[in-house]
């Protein structure tokens, strides 16, 4: 049995090679076209979608928050949750925690010492028995004062500015890069 002939294409001319071309042509084109359209809807959505990560919200960094009452800080040193409002993407938080702190009171004066580990980060606890502070990630030891005892950490805890209006104490709150010698504020 023979097969059916398709009668549509029987009765099309064979394509030239001008024409071809010219049908190559046409669909490069039409794919150039619709990728500039898409490029010109997406970018923008884009852009909005990312707005706020643009403008760095969320960051906290050196701002000078509430730590308490003077009067319930000590020669022992006490620990402190910072809070601030966080806004991230696309959401406000008005009481978020941003870190947390020991504050100790060294002669009349207070000292701030951040809970990060400068280290690799892990949150550095007191010994109230040995009196020194401890990191239990990879046993760095400070002394009272903050100062590195022994351990692989390179520099001491971190200070941070403290300021007393009115037996109110603020304290700046800041993160610093791991595991160098010096302190080099990030965020
Ligand atoms: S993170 Fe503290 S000792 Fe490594």
């Amino acid at each position: 049995m023979s097969e059916p002939k398709d009668e549509r294409n029987a009765s099309r001319p064979a394509p030239t090679g001008a024409a071809e071309s010219r049908r190559d042509f046409l669909l490069a084109a039409s794919a150039v076209a619709g990728a500039g359209v898409g490029a010109m809807v997406l970018l923008p959505a884009a852009a909005l979608v990312a707005d706020p990560v643009r403008r760095g919200a969320g960051s906290t960094a050196g701002t000078l928050l509430p730590a308490g009452k003077r009067a319930q800080f000590g020669p022992v040193p006490t620990k402190v949750e910072l809070f601030d409002e966080r806004v991230d993407a696309w959401n406000r938080f008005p009481r978020a925690k941003i870190g947390s702190v020991w504050v100790v009171a060294q002669d009349v004066a207070l000292v701030a010492l951040s809970s990060v580990c400068p280290h690799l980060g892990c949150s550095i606890d007191y010994d109230a028995a040995a009196g020194c502070f401890a990191c239990p990630c990879h046993k760095s030891f400070f002394s009272a004062t903050g100062e590195v005892i022994e351990g692989p950490s390179l520099r001491a805890m971190d200070r941070l500015e403290v300021q007393e209006d009115g037996g109110l104490v603020q304290i700046r709150w800041q993160r610093f890069k791991h595991a160098v010698a010096e302190k080099e504020p990030i965020g």
